[in-house]
């Protein structure tokens, strides 16, 4: 089963094209690695499967809805489905760790507050955080920072989560940490998660299903195995991280 699709996507910003006849399938239930050079539009595809942007040509369906036809009330109800776990963090400065966690459970459901506090207690342990929940995003580390995105993300069982980059830039220990919190969200709650990242060894430890973006379209998708195994020079040079290819650099 399909939770997603990107049909034929072309998005500009400005003159600049950067997906061009974009086509990608996201499997319900499954974690699908999307990979690809900095700058290549991996983030414009989380933008467009959470409908924070609209595509110049071509469509974004999510459970066979065009995220087109909304209007806006419907996509405001359409994002509380989707966790988005964003590349810079975006805590707000001027909430605790514990009340950004806890925003998308107190304006989106009707929750007591110790129900509240009871699972964004949860979710902040499960990443590490929970001694953390009374800071300010100003006294966190940049890994914490994103620790904190994670949990605001994950809080309310999304159906999908999107994740930027979710490791980039932090220990290892913490690293291992958050490539089990992806998996483990995804086999419990048969949750769908897409997950941008450059981080390849995670990436073969979590992902079902890897994409590779390259000059505006997916030029490989499949097992972490069969994308191993592409015959493509350029997923080859890119996931072997060498200088010597057909990749501009
Ligand atoms: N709002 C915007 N206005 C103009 N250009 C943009 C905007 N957002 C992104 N871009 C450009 O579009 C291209 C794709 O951006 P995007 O953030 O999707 O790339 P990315 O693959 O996520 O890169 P990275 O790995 O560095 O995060 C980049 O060249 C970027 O400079
Ligand atoms: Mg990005």
């Amino acid at each position: 089963m399909k939770l997603a699709r990107i049909e034929g996507v072309t998005l500009r910003y400005g003159e600049r094209v950067i997906l061009q006849n974009c086509s990608l399938d996201i499997e319900e239930g499954a974690i699908t690695c999307l990979i690809g050079l900095s700058g290549s539009g991996k983030s414009t595809i989380l933008r467009l499967l959470n409908g924070l942007r609209q595509p110049d040509a071509g469509r974004v369906m999510v459970r066979g809805v065009d995220l087109s036809n909304l209007r806006d009330r419907q996509l405001i109800d359409f994002r509380r489905k989707i966790g988005f776990s964003f590349q810079f963090g975006a805590l707000f400065d001027s909430l605790t760790v514990g009340d950004n966690v806890a925003m998308p459970l107190r304006e989106h459901t009707k929750m007591s507050k110790s129900e509240i506090d009871r699972i964004v207690l949860e979710t902040l342990d499960t990443v590490g955080l929970a001694n953390a929940r009374d800071q300010m995003p100003s006294q966190l580390s940049g890994g914490m920072v994103k620790r904190a995105g994670f949990a605001r993300a994950v809080v309310s069982n999304p159906d999908l989560v999107l994740y930027d980059e979710p490791t980039t830039g932090l220990d290892p220990v913490i690293t291992h940490v958050l490539t089990d919190t992806i998996k483990r969200l995804r086999k419990q709650l048969n949750g769908t998660a897409v997950v941008v990242s450059h981080d390849l060894e995670s990436i073969y430890a979590m992902a079902d299903y890897v994409a590779m973006l390259f000059e505006g379209a997916i030029i490989a998708y499949g097992t972490v195995a069969e994308v191993q195994q592409s015959a493509n020079p350029i997923v080859q040079q890119f996931i072997q991280g060498s200088e010597v290819g057909p990749i501009p650099i």
